[in-house]
């Protein structure tokens, strides 16, 4: 087979940490030549996270902005990356997930008629509002994209109503996976110093909060909810790696800034960040990725949403959603914290977690390489 010229294109931090193993797998084939596009939709925290998988970008368009406006996003990817699909003429791109880099870097490969693949296809919280915008970016993304690369079989029925192939769906299993077994496979110790500001041994909650549709009051609520807790539970500690996002920090530091039991730190490397989830009672959150990761490692979550796209983590049993109001938080996070057998239960009952065997990555490998050796 002819080698093929794939960019892989990554945006903010969950991009680079589920599309790294992606790189990784294809550079291990002979039959691709695979580069890097960086849109710089995040500055530091996307470095960090390629960093950890010791990768850098090919080209890195370093839009970002403070306080950047969607319609901002969306332009200056569709621009950065159209010149770039001129200029390296690819066989194909692929795309993570959900973000303003993954749908404007898809339409201009659209406008190129270049294929797409689409990794993590066909989540859907079949709410265009919630989360916001990427339930758009996810339904525009997977129907410019010619492969859907399905974590789940949920997902491949997602797809498959909405008119993709059954020929070009490949469930692979969520890539996140395989990202957080290859670090737990490469990592020793914790190196942050903002984990050594916990008291070994002592019990302690994780918190990450980052929504768009999050800010302003309901983020007020969930910090009003944590300050109660505080008070409730005085030997519990709190870790919150926060968010870069100035809109996110002010009110988290605002509300949780000077309380004593309480770390607030900047965005922790991805092997920290781990042993925080593993290290941790239980873990509060809206992030999307870390809902598959606290399945995969037996971790309750509380989810701090009003829906989840990954509806198989609550089936599986470690991801709760609780919503964003101050007294449903405390309600959830009273019970596990009054009964700790329940998290013992819950860990318990949480065996096979429905995001795959860490191989997601091999598998959208071996698709691509049987499409392009059948080309
Ligand atoms: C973006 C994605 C969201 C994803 C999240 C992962 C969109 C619209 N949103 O949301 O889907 O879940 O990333 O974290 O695509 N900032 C920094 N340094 C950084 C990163 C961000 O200073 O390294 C600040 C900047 O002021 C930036 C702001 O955070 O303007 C917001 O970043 P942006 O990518 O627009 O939105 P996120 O909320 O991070
Ligand atoms: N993460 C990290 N350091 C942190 C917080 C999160 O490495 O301080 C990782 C986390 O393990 C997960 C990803 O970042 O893999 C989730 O990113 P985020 O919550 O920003 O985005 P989402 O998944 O909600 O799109």
């Amino acid at each position: 087979m002819k080698k093929q010229s794939i960019i892989c294109v990554v945006g903010t931090r969950p991009e680079a940490i589920k599309m790294a193993p992606v790189v990784l797998a294809l550079r291990k084939e002979n039959d691709f030549d695979v580069k890097i596009l960086a849109t710089g939709q995040h500055a530091a925290m996307l470095d960090q996270a390629l960093n950890h998988f010791d990768l850098s970008a090919d080209l890195n368009l370093n839009i970002m902005k403070d306080s950047q406006s969607l319609d901002y996003i969306t332009s200056a990817v569709i621009t950065g990356a159209g010149e770039y699909f001129d200029k390296v003429n690819p066989n194909a791109i692929l795309v993570h997930g959900d973000t303003t880099t993954t749908f404007a870097s898809s339409l201009a490969a659209f406008y190129r008629q270049i294929p797409v693949g689409h990794v993590e296809a066909g989540l859907r919280s079949g709410n265009m509002e919630l989360p916001f915008p990427e339930e758009m970016n996810r339904v525009l993304t997977d129907k410019i994209a010619k492969w859907g690369f399905a974590p789940t079989e949920l997902a491949k029925q997602n797809l498959l109503k909405d008119g993709m192939p059954f020929e070009n769906i490949v469930v692979t299993g969520n890539t996140v996976i395989d990202a957080l077994f290859y670090t737990i496979r490469n990592t020793k110790e914790p190196e942050s110093a903002d984990l050594l500001k916990l008291p070994k041994n002592a019990p302690f909650v994780l918190v990450t909060a980052h929504r768009r549709e999050s800010w302003g009051h309901p983020l007020e609520d969930i910090c009003e909810a944590l300050t109660v807790l505080l008070e409730k539970y005085p030997e519990l500690w709190m870790l919150i790696p926060m968010h870069k996002n100035p809109t996110v920090r002010s009110v988290i530091k605002k509300h949780l800034g000077n309380k004593e039991q309480v770390v607030l730190c900047d965005p922790l490397d991805y092997p920290d960040f781990v042993w925080a989830m593993n290290s941790s009672l239980f873990i509060l959150s809206d992030s999307g990725g870390v809902q598959e990761e606290a399945s995969a490692i037996k971790k309750p979550v509380l989810i701090l949403r009003d829906v989840t796209e990954r509806p198989e983590a609550i089936e599986h049993g470690s991801g709760i959603l609780v919503g964003i109001k101050k007294n449903k938080i405390l309600l959830h996070a009273t019970d596990l914290l009054n009964n700790k057998e329940r998290i013992a239960e819950i860990e318990h009952k949480c065996d096979n977690h429905p995001f795959g065997d860490g191989t997601a990555s091999i598998k959208i490998a071996k698709s691509l390489r049987k499409y392009f050796s059948n080309d």
